[in-house]
């Protein structure tokens, strides 16, 4: 038996437990949310689609009601709001740190040992909150933002190779941001073999700087963030948490002098396990890689400096 709960039965949230059932991850899911109703439709829904997706993990959902979600071995975090026009930044933080800090002490209270994904935005700094106000283990807490960004990465790659996605190999490593993400061309390859043997500098620039810019892409194009890249990117953690997979997944967590940085929750390269992230890779950068880390983490660092002037509810 094994059970994971995703809290948020939003767009992210009810595309992560259907590919969970999909792919047959997980005995149980248990969808949660504050809308009254919300989630237990999503799971009726969903449910309905069994026999004909020949899946057998019951999906229920639950109004706030943390009871129904204990036991659970993965607790996948997507509640909380997108900016709106006119907000600032500081009132964006504030929100989502009152509702990542109050559904994290709820998790734990009925799932104790959960091993924790964070994905609501700014992801990597309410991953940093959930560690800091948890005070779990920092292996039991991943961010999810590294996965998404490389999905996207080797999407954008296989089209310039015009090959398989499946056949590409590329990894996106800092923060989970426009600016603060780096697709680490220099290792992509396709098949072992360096993409750069076969796609000019001009191509690999436009590659990264589309895969830089997805997420806002996909925003502008739907009129909300997306949803099924992002939900198939956390299927795929919580897959190797569960049956113990030890893949390597580009994830925010708590750097520890890794990549010369301390005290932040950033991507980087580790191996997730039934521990949780159990190992982070040392990937070798170059010096330039090395810069584009130091900067990514100022700003990652700058967006955490905020949640000091907010006070979570
Ligand atoms: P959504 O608006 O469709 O769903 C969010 C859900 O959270 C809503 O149903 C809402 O009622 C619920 N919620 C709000 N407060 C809650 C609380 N205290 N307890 C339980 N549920 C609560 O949003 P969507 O598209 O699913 O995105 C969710 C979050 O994930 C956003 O912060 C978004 O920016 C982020 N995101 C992060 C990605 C990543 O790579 N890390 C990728 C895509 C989205
Ligand atoms: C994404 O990358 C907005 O974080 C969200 O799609």
């Amino acid at each position: 038996m094994t059970k994971v709960s995703v809290i948020g039965a939003g767009n992210v949230g009810a595309t992560c437990a259907e590919y969970i059932a999909l792919r047959k991850i997980a005995s149980e899911v248990v969808i949660l949310d504050i809308k009254e109703n919300f989630a237990e439709g999503k799971a009726l829904d969903l449910m309905q689609t069994a026999s004909l997706n020949g899946f057998n993990t019951k999906i229920s959902g639950s109004t706030n009601d943390y009871a129904k979600t204990a036991g659970s071995d993965v607790v996948v975090v997507t509640s909380g709001i997108p900016r709106k026009p006119g907000m600032t930044r500081e009132e964006l933080i504030g929100i989502n740190a009152g509702i990542v800090k109050t559904v994290t002490e709820n998790v734990l209270k009925h799932s104790p040992n959960a091993v924790i994904i964070i994905v609501s935005n700014p992801m990597d700094t309410m991953t940093y909150l959930a560690l800091k106000g948890s005070k779990l283990p920092k292996n039991r807490i991943i961010g999810m933002g590294g996965a998404l960004d490389s999905a996207r990465f080797n999407c954008y790659l296989s089209q310039a190779l015009n090959a398989p996605a499946s056949d590409v190999q590329g990894v996106v490593i800092g923060g989970h941001g426009d600016t603060t993400m780096i697709p680490l061309t220099r290792l992509a390859t396709y098949n072992g073999v360096p993409v750069s043997q076969t796609l000019n500098a001009d191509t690999l620039k436009k590659v990264a700087a589309d895969t830089m810019v997805g997420g806002a892409t996909l925003t502008s194009m739907l009129g909300t963030s997306a949803w099924y890249a992002p939900g198939a990117a956390v299927a795929t953690i919580v897959d190797s948490i569960l049956n113990d997979q030890k893949k390597l997944i580009p994830c925010s967590v708590m750097l520890e002098g890794e990549y010369g940085q301390s005290d932040i929750c950033m991507g980087v390269p580790v191996i997730i396990g039934k521990n949780g992230w159990e190992k982070i890779v040392d990937f070798n950068l170059n010096d330039e890689e090395k810069a584009l880390f130091a900067k990514s983490a100022d700003a990652v660092r700058s967006m955490n400096s905020v949640l000091s002037t907010v006070t979570p509810a």
